[in-house]
């Protein structure tokens, strides 16, 4: 297997780029973002998982992209049930350098405090958690820790959901691509592309 360069103007592009939240707040997020956002237009799933909530600046990308409203924000719609966003992180109070040895990244102080839109916050570990209770989760979008085992294993637990959308946040990173490319190998009926100039990595159902 190996990974399909996809031009940006190709992926970026009306209708799907219409409505967007542009995020720029790092180099290089506006068109991460942006990216993702046409692809979860472009291929309209109906619930998706994010694995890394952090602050929820991508989570509120995200909800933005499935059409949630911010006057949904009624009981019903944070209902697993009814709800088409879910995210996880680690548990309130997780030190940082259990996950993050070396101060490579670290956790919100409060997870999702930045995504007004309704969601579900899940918390624990997202390399065993269990997700079936929330299932069916069509997409998702894998923004945890970035390194091979945890990249492989998110990876894992996404693709037993049986998605038609994967996005992957820091492919540029070498040990997330090799981790994309190692768990997606023996999935045949997917093709993965990297979305070009961006960090962005996904793959669809051929
Ligand atoms: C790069 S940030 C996520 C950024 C976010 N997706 C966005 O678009 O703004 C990574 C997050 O993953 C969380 N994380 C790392 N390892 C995790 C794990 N094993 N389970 C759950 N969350 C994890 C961290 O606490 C951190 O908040």
């Amino acid at each position: 297997m190996n990974i399909k360069l996809q031009p940006y103007v190709k992926v970026v592009r009306k209708p799907y780029s219409h409505g967007a939240i542009i995020r720029d707040n790092f180099p290089g997020f506006k068109e991460d973002y942006l990216a993702i956002h046409s692809l979860i237009r472009k291929y309209q799933p109906q619930r998706l998982c994010e694995i890394g909530t952090s602050t929820g600046a991508g989570t509120k990308v995200i909800c933005n992209a499935m059409g949630i409203k911010w006057w949904q924000v009624w009981k019903r719609f944070s209902h697993p049930s009814f709800s088409m966003v879910f995210s996880i992180d680690v548990p309130p109070g997780t030190d940082p350098s259990i996950i993050y040895p070396q101060h490579e990244d670290g956790h919100p102080f409060k997870a999702g405090a930045y995504n007004p839109l309704p969601y579900v916050q899940l918390f624990g570990n997202s390399n065993e958690f269990d997700f079936s209770p929330y299932y069916p989760l069509d997409a998702w979008f894998i923004d945890g820790k970035h390194n091979y085992e945890f990249t492989f294993n998110d990876t894992k637990q996404a693709l037993k959901a049986g998605p038609n959308l994967l996005l992957w946040h820091d492919m540029q990173i070498d040990e997330v691509e090799q981790a994309v490319l190692d768990c997606m190998k023996p999935h045949k009926d997917y093709m993965v592309y990297r979305v070009e100039d961006t960090r962005v990595g996904y793959a669809v159902r051929v």
